[in-house]
């Protein structure tokens, strides 16, 4: 049973063990040090387990800039957003190229080893408005941009070790053991679905629409950083347990969650997406509506539009693109734009912010919307959330 390969042919493994770990670790004392934010430390942990192959580390500059302007690396692989290790004026002048950093989670949590081969400034507002389409610093991903440090790192990685209190460890899996897993069920085709919001109606209507033309679908929700009103990560697990254990077959569907953090970066992010879920083993990827947008700063279908500017064997998997999708009561059934021909007035789509209103005050949002099962985690999570506040108050 032959998998997708790997972007770039070979699954990248930065993890060290044995004794190569151990005299990391003994060398480490003897280097500087930096603390990595939490979108750092879930990338060095997707370089290392090769979820970000080919590369190997956080981006020098030529490819820094290569991957900036031409969504590829500078031997040319497609490569849409720039990974990267970001340090102060102060901190980078006490790094020297050619020598070791050791990379921490706090001060005390060794991760694992900078090979810090080029240190080099960078023009935020050029990287926010050829990544992010935008410089205004109310967008989410641009405004971590903005504060980060004046510096990159270059060069590859080595972890020495896994985070600390590491998240949903059952549902961990590195881009081996997913592929693992495929080859047990007998898939190839194996659609993946990205998603940092429970699984409404919608969602569940294009991930089974994708899955009707593959093996199997993988379900991989971003649990990484995102933005503080994004619903938390232990609610939608939460969510997605609760809806595919009652309308999921057991036998063609895996949960498995992704650490990276969340960039809000739209369409470039969407293409990042797809390679990241190319080196999990899957061939094919779900490109909805707005894909990995905020706000109003992507047009609705941008995100399938930029993988034109890909020759589809540059990326290798297959996009499956979605229209808005909805509930149509002329048709009787989900339906989107494409397939539809009654009036919007026939569609039940509702607001996030309608829908928020409808579960504070503990009611269901219509079954055409939400499973009610679903809708029924989020009102108990907001309750619990409720009391927590009234208490700390
Ligand atoms: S995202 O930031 O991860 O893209 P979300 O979890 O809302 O946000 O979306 C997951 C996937 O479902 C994305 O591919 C998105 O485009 C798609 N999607 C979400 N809602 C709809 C919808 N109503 N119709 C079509 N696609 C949708």
């Amino acid at each position: 049973m032959k998998l997708i390969r790997p972007h770039g042919g070979e699954l990248v493994n930065r993890e060290v063990t044995g004794s190569d770990r151990e005299q990391l670790i003994q060398g480490s004392t003897e280097l500087p040090k930096l603390s990595l934010s939490p979108r750092e430390i879930s990338d060095l942990e997707m370089i290392a387990n090769g979820a970000f192959s080919p590369l190997e580390g956080f981006l020098g500059e030529a490819d820094y800039r290569s991957v900036r302007t031409n969504m590829r690396l500078a031997n040319g692989i497609a490569w849409s957003i720039p990974v990267t290790l970001s340090a102060s004026d102060k901190q980078a002048k006490a790094f020297r190229e050619g020598h070791d950093i050791a990379l921490y989670q706090g001060d005390d949590h060794l991760l694992g080893i900078l090979h810090l081969e080029e240190k080099y400034q960078y023009d935020k507002q050029r990287e926010a408005e050829l990544v992010y389409r935008t410089r205004d610093e109310s967008h989410p991903g641009v405004k971590a941009l903005y504060a980060q440090g004046e510096w990159l790192l270059g060069g590859k990685i080595s972890l020495i070790d896994r985070q600390r209190n590491v998240t949903f460890p059952t549902y961990r899996r590195d881009p081996v053991e997913t592929r693992s897993l495929f080859r047990q069920r007998g898939w190839r085709r194996v659609v993946a679905f990205q998603t940092r919001n429970p699984v409404h109606r919608a969602h569940e209507y294009i991930q089974k629409c994708a899955l009707e033309i593959a093996d199997g679908l993988l379900l991989h929700p971003l649990v990484g950083e995102t933005k503080s009103d994004d619903v938390p990560a232990p609610v939608r697990i939460k969510s997605y347990e609760t809806i595919l254990e009652k309308y999921y077959p057991a036998t063609r569907t895996i949960l498995s969650v992704m650490p990276a953090a969340m960039r809000y970066a739209g369409p470039r992010e969407a293409v990042f997406h797809a390679l990241i879920r190319k080196n999990y083993g899957c061939s094919h990827f779900i490109v909805g509506r707005d894909h990995a947008g905020v706000g109003n700063y992507y047009g609705t279908y941008d995100a399938h539009h930029i993988f034109d500017e890909f020759e589809p064997e540059e990326l290798g998997l297959t996009p499956l693109f979605f229209d808005h999708t909805f509930f149509c009561r002329s048709c009787g059934s989900m339906a989107s734009t494409k397939t539809c021909p009654h009036l919007a007035a026939d569609h039940v789509t509702l607001s996030g912010t309608k829908v928020r209103e409808l579960l504070s005050a503990g009611e269901l949002p219509p079954v055409e919307f939400s499973r009610p099962e679903v809708a029924q985690v989020l009102i108990e999570a907001q309750r619990a959330s409720g009391k927590a506040a009234g208490k700390s108050a």
